[in-house]
């Protein structure tokens, strides 16, 4: 199995560019189901997750081709609007493919969605199959898959009990060429979603209050297609921000839009971590000490789930005591055990609230990454520990973040990948 052998209490220096966001990707590549036209992207990233969601849709059907850092996908003639089970339950986001299929052929079946194993009781559907009935599919489970068939898509007023990303994007693309105005109460906000139905609109849907909390979407009989270009990956500029603030370094993250961080930046300045913001970069500066502060993930705008794990990582060295207080996924700060075996004084309260009295030295062990953001805050840890840190289980990794051991060895870690 593949790992990641790191040399600890590294300095980091230079710059380092952020790659495209992987949770835009995830949607945009189902949404080109939508049109009949051909769409092209831009600034995906290389990343496991990207290459099973082009797999799946190569497996419709779709035609695909790549050109100069640029994708072209045709969704003209697809073959079927049956999910291959063996690939869809592979990874979480094959749930994305389910709306834009509904959408347009009226029918569609899918496996139970794979993915990291964060939430209770796997990652449940709930959300997506109340609001599916409440577009008018009737819905049956046969074999171990969902069969979803509608005689027409109706719009609906519909209210979403939890603030979920993916169900709202799932919606907005199910609603696009329903018929009427489809109203979305308690909607998710973040970044993704604004990008996704930007694009939408230009081809032709109407969409209004992406990034509120409240969206409408009046149905039209087709959408066109065109150019999208993914948006920079937030959670990755964050870590990078986090890893320089944990070595001390300067570090410069480019093509990146700190507006999206600002949950963490804000945490940052206050702890005495000072960064500079120049247009589409962020510089952090290399800082003697900082405090600790207290977390509570929170849907965006607030400080994303997605970087709990690595801001942990920080407050492990940082000066006091601190409550990190994960209220998304319940099975998300379990990575800490490793945290305490590497020698940070952590207590665990329950499965959603940690203590951390901080700074502690800590020291390299042989790790496994249990999920890709846990995975990447191993990453983190290991970089100031002393001595050697083994990671296994790096495919966690490797779905998210891009070449990520060439690109950090080119900003000082010392980080090595055995095959
Ligand atoms: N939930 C349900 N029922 C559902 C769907 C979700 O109970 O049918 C619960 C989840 O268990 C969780 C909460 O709702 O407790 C929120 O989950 P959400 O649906 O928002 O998560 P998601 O849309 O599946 C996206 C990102 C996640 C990110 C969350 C932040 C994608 C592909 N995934 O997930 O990204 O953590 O939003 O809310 O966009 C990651 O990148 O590491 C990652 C897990």
């Amino acid at each position: 199995m593949s790992k990641f052998i790191i040399q600890g209490q590294t300095k980091l220096s230079g710059e380092i560019t952020v790659k495209g966001a992987k949770n835009s990707a995830l949607k945009i590549i189902p949404a080109s189901i939508l049109s009949s036209e051909t769409i092209s992207l831009k600034n995906l990233p290389h990343i496991e997750d990207i290459k099973k969601s082009l797999e799946l849709l190569a497996d419709l059907g779709a035609v695909i081709k790549e050109e100069d850092e640029q994708i072209s996908i045709s969704c003209r003639n697809l073959n079927t609007t049956d999910l291959n089970p063996n690939l869809a339950n592979k990874f979480r986001a094959s749930i994305m493919f389910v709306g834009p299929l509904l959408a347009r052929f009226k029918q569609v079946s899918f496996p139970h969605p794979g993915g990291c194993v964060i939430g209770a009781g796997g990652r449940p559907i709930d959300l997506f199959i109340e609001g599916f009935q409440a577009f008018g599919a009737d819905i049956k489970v046969e074999d171990g898959l969902y069969k979803l068939k509608a005689k027409k898509i109706k719009a609906c007023q519909h209210f979403f009990p939890l603030i979920s990303v993916t169900a709202t994007e799932t919606f907005i693309m199910t609603a696009i060429l329903a018929e009427g105005t489809t109203t979305l109460y308690n909607c998710a906000m973040e970044p993704e979603i604004k990008a996704l139905t930007d694009y939408l609109n230009k081809c032709g849907a109407k969409i209004r209050g992406a990034g509120t909390p409240t969206i409408t979407i009046t149905g039209v009989n087709q959408i066109s297609a065109g150019e999208f270009t993914v948006i920079p990956d937030r959670i990755e500029t964050g870590s990078f921000a986090i890893m320089a603030a944990i070595t001390k370094s300067k570090l410069i993250i480019n093509n990146c839009i700190p507006e999206h961080i600002l949950a963490l930046l804000t945490i940052l300045k206050k702890i005495g971590i000072n960064y500079q913001i120049n247009n589409n970069s962020l510089t952090i500066l290399p800082n003697k000490n900082f405090r600790a502060h207290d977390i509570k993930t929170h849907e965006y705008p607030g400080f994303p789930t997605d970087l709990q794990s690595p801001y942990t990582v920080l407050m492990t060295q940082a000066n006091g005591k601190s409550l990190i207080h994960e209220t998304i996924y319940n099975r998300r700060l379990l990575f800490v055990d490793m945290l305490s075996q590497m020698g940070a004084d952590i207590v665990m309260c329950d499965p959603h609230r940690v203590v951390i009295h901080g700074p502690t030295p800590l020291i390299g062990k042989q790790l496994t990454s249990p999920d890709l953001r846990a995975g990447i805050a191993m990453i983190i840890a290991a970089m100031v520990a002393q001595g050697k840190t083994e990671i296994d289980n790096i495919y966690q990794i490797d779905r998210g973040y891009e070449k990520i051991d060439q690109r950090l060895s080119a900003i000082g870690v010392n980080i090595q990948r055995n095959s």
